[in-house]
């Protein structure tokens, strides 16, 4: 009898992105945490996912809410404490939920001890895990690399020691010299530290700047206004994706890497997947990016997929997370919310949700005195209403304002209604698990008229139902626009028939081969 191939987890997974000061409360002191996780982990088990993965919350000055770590082995106060994270993924793996945690590799606080060391002398111990150099002839930044977020210069003069460090972030975000192998080494410990407490796998923030090389050239002028982020770092980054790889391998389980790989190249985003020996997945930043319209997904759907079939490599999408304008308010209607959640379920590829979108959230509003993100992305980290009474579940007035319409987009009214956003989501995650062809298995983009997306999905050995799903992206009918087969599932909650399609309406029918 032949072996079917290890298939592992997390390519068949739904992913659920959890932003925790934003997703609930237990202390009642308006900032989210992870105590707050754990008493809501039903709602992930109820909705059907496979796995969470949580943003940073590990002890931060919080100049980036969290992304500017000052000690990757503890929990920040405002989150709870290391048994609270222990508890936790003790908790979801009993329920069969996974735990992937965020890995913050290309920098660190300033105020972590490294970096305090580092800054203290240019002769101390962790001098060399952060990059420095001396001022250019004139006296200015050694390059002309612009830091993200503002139009700064990515470098920063330290008084002390007359140099500069560089930071693609904020000022309080140094860089880590990834080629000092010292540097290396204590951020793979970090790996083996989270590893070693049984978290199932990471997303490896803004992993593509990883590796600096040594002579820092100025960036090209076509690079003119953009952040240094953008730049390709080269093959010192490969080098060091594949150690966090092999690190991965060397434990057992399944352990994978997603990562951040935020360029708007789709062939270099492809090419941190390496040879099968880089990482396992990669997010996909052009799709984030896609407008809503149905020749713009298709030539994402098939560029995406050439690419990744010519890798041997599994997809990836997304729609929201936490740095960016929620897709339901991008896409401007909830119809269209609807609709997208129907594509985002059923094309090949492990689709990660971000919190509250599974219940129709658009972008918060926020009022000037209330901004407190530096890079202007409050309005998608708004907290997650949970009951439909004016406090949503939230104990104090939580730290940004809810999100609009959190009297009726909130989990408590959802639950139960046939037509809501939220049992939309369950049955599609449903019928995703219950369906290999949909959570496995190819896919084969269709003709359609202008305005509808249209593919089939099938087994490698086209053994289980052959699927098929439509997409009208416009506001009115269109007629022949999907096999007449057995209705599974779509935006309406009730089974349709026929080849036409209502105005924002996807329907999922199975065919006949
Ligand atoms: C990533 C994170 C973002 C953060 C930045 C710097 O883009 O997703 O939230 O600000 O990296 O760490």
């Amino acid at each position: 009898m032949t072996q079917s191939p290890h298939v592992p987890w997390w390519k068949t997974a739904v992913i659920y992105q959890i932003y925790p000061r934003s997703f609930a409360d237990s202390t009642g002191d308006g900032v989210g945490d992870l105590g707050g996780v754990t008493s809501r982990l039903g709602h992930l088990r109820d909705l059907g996912v496979d796995g969470l993965w949580l943003s940073p919350f590990y002890r931060s000055p919080m100049a980036d809410f969290g992304y500017d770590i000052s000690d990757h082995t503890d929990v920040d106060p405002v989150f709870g404490t290391l048994a609270d994270a222990d508890a936790l993924v003790a908790a979801a793996h009993d329920l069969d939920l996974r735990v992937v945690v965020d890995f913050v590799p290309n920098h660190t606080s300033d105020q972590h001890p490294w970096f305090v060391d580092a800054r203290s002398s240019r002769s101390a111990d962790h001098r060399e895990f952060y990059v420095w150099r001396d001022p250019a002839p004139d006296g200015g930044a050694p390059n002309n690399w612009r830091a993200a977020f503002s139009d700064s210069p990515a470098w920063t003069f330290d008084e002390a020691t007359g140099q500069y460090y560089l930071h693609l972030f904020l000022p309080e975000q140094p860089d880590v010299d990834w080629n000092n192998p010292a540097a290396a080494e204590a951020m793979l410990d970090v790996l083996r530290f989270w590893l070693d407490r049984g978290v199932d796998g990471f997303r490896a923030d803004v992993i593509q700047c990883i590796g600096k090389t040594a002579d820092l050239p100025d960036a090209p002028p076509e690079m003119d206004g953009l952040p240094a982020v953008l730049l390709d770092f080269g093959e010192d980054t490969h080098r060091h994706i594949r150690s966090i790889r092999q690190l991965l391998d060397s434990y057992d389980g399944d352990r994978f890497v997603v990562g951040e790989t935020s360029v708007l190249d789709r062939a270099r985003m492809v090419s941190y997947l390496g040879d099968d020996d880089e990482l396992n997945l990669a997010f996909n930043f052009l799709a984030l990016y896609s407008t809503w319209d149905a020749d713009v997904w298709r030539t994402e759907l098939a560029e995406s997929y050439a690419l990744h079939d010519a890798a041997g490599a599994w997809p990836t999408w997304v729609l929201s997370n936490h740095d960016l304008m929620r897709h339901r308010s991008r896409y401007g209607s909830e119809a269209r919310a609807r609709a997208a959640a129907v594509m985002l379920l059923t094309v090949r590829g492990t689709p990660f949700l971000y919190q509250g979108e599974e219940i129709g959230l658009a972008d918060a509003v926020i009022p000037e005195d209330r901004v407190v993100d530096p890079g202007g992305r409050d309005g998608c980290r708004a907290p997650v209403p949970w009951t439909a009474e004016r406090s949503h579940g939230w104990g104090a007035d939580p730290w940004l304002p809810f999100p609009p319409e959190a009297g009726r987009l909130n989990v408590a009214t959802q639950t139960g209604d046939p037509a809501s956003m939220l049992e939309h989501y369950r049955r599609l995650i449903d019928l995703r698990r219950a369906t290999p062809a949909l959570h496995g298995g190819e896919i084969e983009l269709l003709e359609a008229p202008d305005g509808v997306l249209r593919y089939r999905r099938f087994t490698d050995d086209r053994s289980g139902d052959l699927v098929e799903i439509a997409i009208n992206f416009t506001d009115g009918p269109i007629d022949d626009a999907i096999t007449d087969g057995r209705w599974l599932g779509g935006t309406t909650p009730r089974a349709v028939a026929g080849t036409t399609l209502g105005p924002d309406e996807a329907r999922i029918v199975a065919v006949d081969g």
